[in-house]
């Protein structure tokens, strides 16, 4: 996979002026193009034109392209698209907006969703619905219990079941199948936000009749190798043919009179305005690459390397790893979250990042409430941070710092990952840093980042 990730040869600079290759184990924010993606931007690019309306041959090709790249979507989740629609949008967050759009509201209507949700399958619920919370154990695993009592109280208001894939803090997997039975046996459907489990596993969505059936799926290009604004809702027609669209416009409509409108049908209905072609092919084009290397691959790959990160990251002195540490425990993607005892989480990414030429993330992941569960924080301290935080001053958030991996990362940058850990434990780092309070992040006092020489717009 390595030959297939664009930028892994590239030199970035570090503090004391020398150059490294970069390891980016920030997967999970966002991961980087696979070449197949560039590739095949590279080569329609030129034939690109108007979908859906021109009448020339390019944009007779680019709409029969753009058609296609929701066909292979449909394939990489094992999707019936005769029953089934691909939307297009942004990203996920736009994606599960759109399903809290489309399924019937009011203050009765419930949503089931967990307490480990990254904050875009939890605030768009919490606008339109009676969110319910599954709670999480004390090992930041889903509490079933929990999920089954709360099922069987609400099921007679139950719209939905909103649960992610893999956690994007612990990287645990859900039983997403156990799920579906037992939410489908309740009467209600479920929604996996899969940005965050696509990259990592196979997913299958199964035929529509099976118990275990997943109703909706949520994906993000940017975190499958093709970061190209591109996300992705897929459900069944069923469930978007009965309102008017989140967004109206141009390519929505069948008709529209002075003073009616008669919507088209789907997906168009719900891609308002000229759609993001070129995200979709390139999405379209690593999902393809993924599909013929085989999710099973990459899950072997990943499994291997996380297991060598766990009992690698134990032998850094202070080291606390937060959710599962056990390297035999399987319910999980290649997401690590851990703290240096004594150090805060984002002086340490920013070590890691100015002297070790490694990216990771720090701070809550946007799952605030899920991190301060995991820091068994009390309330008298989540509620102090939150009114330093709303005035202003970020450099006393707490947090985590989170390793995540990618299909093509290797031992080796586990290893560079550890060398600098053991450094930073024993105090051993070169930069005097200051936090910036708006921002919480450290960064080393006098630097001044050489942009210019990486990358700069032809002014
Ligand atoms: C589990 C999960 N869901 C949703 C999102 C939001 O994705 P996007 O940035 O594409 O809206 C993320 C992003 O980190 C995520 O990890």
């Amino acid at each position: 996979m390595r030959d297939r990730i664009l930028g892994l040869d590239r030199e970035t600079p570090l503090l004391d002026g020398s150059t490294v290759t970069y390891v980016n184990l920030d997967n999970g924010a966002s991961s980087p193009p696979m070449i197949d993606s560039v590739n095949a931007l590279n080569d329609f690019m030129p034939y690109y034109s108007s979908v859906h309306r021109g009448t020339g041959f390019k944009s007779r090709l680019s709409t029969r392209i753009f058609d296609e790249a929701r066909e292979i979507i449909a394939q990489f989740v094992k999707a019936d698209l005769t029953s089934n629609t691909v939307i297009f949008g942004k990203n996920a967050s736009e994606a599960i907006n759109k399903l809290a759009h489309s399924l019937p509201s009011g203050d009765d209507c419930v949503v089931i969703t967990t307490r480990m949700e990254h904050h875009s399958n939890d605030l768009p619920w919490r606008d339109h619905f009676k969110v319910v919370y599954a709670d999480i154990l004390p090992d930041g695993r889903l509490d079933e219990d929990d999920f089954d009592r709360k099922l069987a109280k609400h099921k007679d208001n139950l719209v939905l079941v909103a649960i992610t894939g893999a956690a994007n803090v612990t990287g645990y997997i859900q039983p997403i199948h156990r799920l579906a039975r037992k939410v489908h046996e309740a009467g209600s459907l479920i929604l996996v936000d899969a940005a965050q489990l696509a990259p990592h596993r196979e997913i299958d969505m199964k035929p529509d009749d099976d118990p275990e059936h997943l109703d909706f799926i949520v994906l993000a290009g940017h975190k499958m190798y093709a970061p190209y604004g591109t996300g992705v809702l897929i459900g069944p027609k069923h469930a978007f043919l009965n309102h008017s669209p989140d967004y109206s416009g141009g390519g929505t409509v069948s008709v529209v009179t002075s003073n009616k409108v008669y919507w088209a049908g789907l997906p168009d209905k719900e891609e308002a305005g000229s759609p993001n072609v070129a995200g979709a092919i390139a999405l379209a084009a690593s999902a393809l690459a993924l599909m013929n290397y085989t999710m099973k691959r990459v899950e072997e790959h990943e499994v291997i390397l996380t297991k060598y990160a766990l009992n690698r990251l134990k032998e850094v002195p202070g080291m606390i790893i937060y959710g599962e540490s056990d390297p035999d425990k399987l319910d999980r993607v290649g997401v690590i979250p851990f703290n240096i005892k004594g150090v805060l989480h984002s002086l340490l990414a920013a070590v890691l990042g100015y002297e070790g030429g490694i990216g990771v993330r720090s701070g809550c992941f946007c799952a605030h409430p899920y991190v301060v569960s995991l820091l068994s924080l009390s309330d008298m301290e989540t509620e102090s941070w939150k009114d330093e935080f709303l005035a202003g001053d970020k450099s006393n958030m707490p947090g985590m710092v989170r390793m995540s991996l990618g299909c093509y990362s290797t031992k080796e940058d586990v290893d560079r990952l550890i060398v600098m850990l053991k450094k930073v434990a024993a105090g051993d780092y070169a930069g005097k840093y200051e936090v910036v309070k708006s921002t919480g992040e450290y960064a080393p006092s006098g630097y001044l980042e050489p942009f210019g020489q990486y990358f700069k717009f032809n002014r």
